[in-house]
């Protein structure tokens, strides 16, 4: 059942399996999972009585609490026929949710995957549900793998095999698929802008919609040209490397909804310099991380293929590198966006809404019933919200409400933020009808959202702002530093419904 999106795809090395005998599977690593207050009667009791209580006397005398993703190391313990026994916390059993289960197995994941691994095994308990299953497949999966794609002595050593013992085979295979979306998405993010600049990054959506069976649809520079997408083309033409605009459609077989349930967009530029409104050296460092919110809309559409959900879905990135060549577009300028609105250039730094200005007036007309984006748009969001909440903006607020809940299902911090219609007056300009920036700095993520709102028309759109939560700048406990995968279950979570 499980399909590979690129290369590095790890769903088939992770299945299933039931404990047997004395409840414990031959495998290098176990992990178990210990709420706080002993071991219970699930899991870890099971693991509990394979090592003759050894771990409820470490619970009992407080070695071992339980606390979330506490994560403790057991050599050998007799009775259990592994190296290793991992013990992580997940906190309260009354609390457990579906981003405790995500995080405490990424958690223990990425620990164990500091070496090489032949097989870890995950020790799950009957009692969660199979969403919950699934996310703590998918944290584990992602928790071993690490941004070291260029390092000959990697941090982190994906497991030869992955085996999740008393757990339901179809979450677990879900949960697989969920893990190589999110782990697409990290890759792309990681890849350097040497690498991945708008035609390799259309490569690498056609090789996945190949792989999953979703349409795509490639527009060079002449047919960008040719559909007026004269904004979009303004931002790349500093840049040697010709821009891409990639559109995915997945619609299952006996879907008859004859137009796009909803659109996911998202903002492709592979490397943001800023252009000639350059931006000091320090801050472009990560500015290969300016194609997150494209990374999300791709590898969320490809898990939404692969796990054969049925709805009627399309994907659409804008790919761009913002550069300084001799014909980079300039402050000052006039562009004509493809929606026919004329736009003021007054910083080339603030090129994703002239990117997505045309993303979306494309995506307009191919009628979904509604849109949801995902871009790495401002540092003013993360002023307001800091780097681990993204920032949510909208015309329509029961579909903000459906984004945010998804999210929040999912454990991805988000927070909606106003859309003030003053702010509109902000983004007026002398020449054109819009200016792409807005009076100052302050409120800077609104003005930019309020930006965006005019090439969406009344169709119900919600942005999502990952400036902060796209690019992991310090690793935490679940996860290495760099491309986070962000939204890309968030996302699932929406094409899922409820
Ligand atoms: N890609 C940046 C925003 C960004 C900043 C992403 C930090 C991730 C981390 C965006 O293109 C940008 O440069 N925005 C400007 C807008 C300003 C010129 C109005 C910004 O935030 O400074
Ligand atoms: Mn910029
Ligand atoms: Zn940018």
């Amino acid at each position: 059942m499980s399909i590979e999106f690129s290369n590095q795809s790890l769903s088939k090395s992770i299945s299933a399996a039931p404990s047997t005998g004395r409840g414990i599977v031959e495998a290098e690593v176990l992990v178990v999972f210990l709420t706080e207050g002993g071991v219970g009667s699930g899991g870890a009791k099971l693991a509990d009585t394979a090592m003759n209580g050894l771990l409820s006397k470490l619970a009992t005398s407080g070695e071992i609490t339980g606390k979330r993703y506490e994560c403790t190391t057991l050599l050998s313990p007799p009775g259990v026929p592994c190296q290793v026994v991992v013990v992580v916390g997940l906190g309260l059993r009354e609390l457990l949710n579906v981003e405790t289960l995500y995080k405490a197995a990424a958690t223990a994941s990425r620990m164990v995957a500091a070496r090489p691994r032949g097989s870890v095994a995950f020790l799950a308990e009957a009692s969660w549900t199979s969403a919950q299953v699934e996310q703590a497949v998918a944290g584990a999966a992602v928790g071993m793998v690490g941004q070291d794609l260029y390092r000959a002595e990697k941090k982190r050593n994906p497991f030869g095999k992955t085996i999740w013992l008393d757990a339901p085979m179809d979450a677990v295979q879900r949960g697989a698929i969920i893990a190589d979306g999110v782990n697409l998405a990290r890759r792309l993010v990681n890849m350097p802008p040497d690498v991945l600049y708008p035609e390799s990054f259309a490569e690498e959506a056609r090789v996945m919609a190949e792989r999953t069976g979703v349409e795509i649809e490639t527009w060079d520079e002449k047919k960008l040209l040719a559909e007026r997408c004269r904004s979009l083309l303004a931002v790349g033409r500093g840049s040697a490397k010709a821009s891409r605009l990639v559109i995915l459609r997945y619609k299952p077989a006996g879907n008859r909804s004859p137009q796009p349930e909803f659109a996911i967009v998202g903002k492709g530029v592979t490397f943001d310099s800023g252009g000639l409104s350059l931006k000091p050296a320090d801050s472009m460092l990560s500015m290969k991380c300016d194609m997150s919110g494209g990374a999300a809309a791709i590898a969320a559409i490809a898990t939404i293929a692969a796990l054969r959900l049925p709805i009627h879905v399309i994907a659409a990135v804008g790919m761009v590198e913002n550069m300084t060549g001799s014909d980079a577009y300039r402050v000052g300028d006039v562009l004509i966006a493809r929606s026919g609105t004329t736009i003021e250039v007054h910083n080339t730094d603030a090129e994703g809404r002239l990117v997505l200005a045309d993303v979306l007036d494309v995506v307009k007309g191919l009628k979904p019933d509604a849109i949801v984006d995902a871009a790495t748009l401002t540092g003013a969001c993360v002023v307001a919200l800091g780097n681990d909440v993204a920032g949510l903006f909208s015309n329509n607020q029961p579909w903000c409400d459906r984004v945010a809940a998804a999210a929040r299902r999912m454990g991805e911090a988000v927070w909606q933020m106003p859309m003030y219609s003053d702010y509109d007056d902000q983004i007026k300009s002398d020449v054109a009808d819009i200016k792409n920036v807005g009076d100052g700095r302050w409120g800077g993520a609104i003005t930019a959202a309020k930006f965006l709102e005019r090439f969406v028309g009344e169709i119900p759109w919600t942005h999502v702002d990952i400036a902060g939560p796209a690019f992991v700048e310090k690793p935490k406990p679940w996860t290495d530093g760099g491309g986070s995968g962000c939204m890309v279950r968030s996302f699932v979570e929406i094409a899922r419904g409820s």
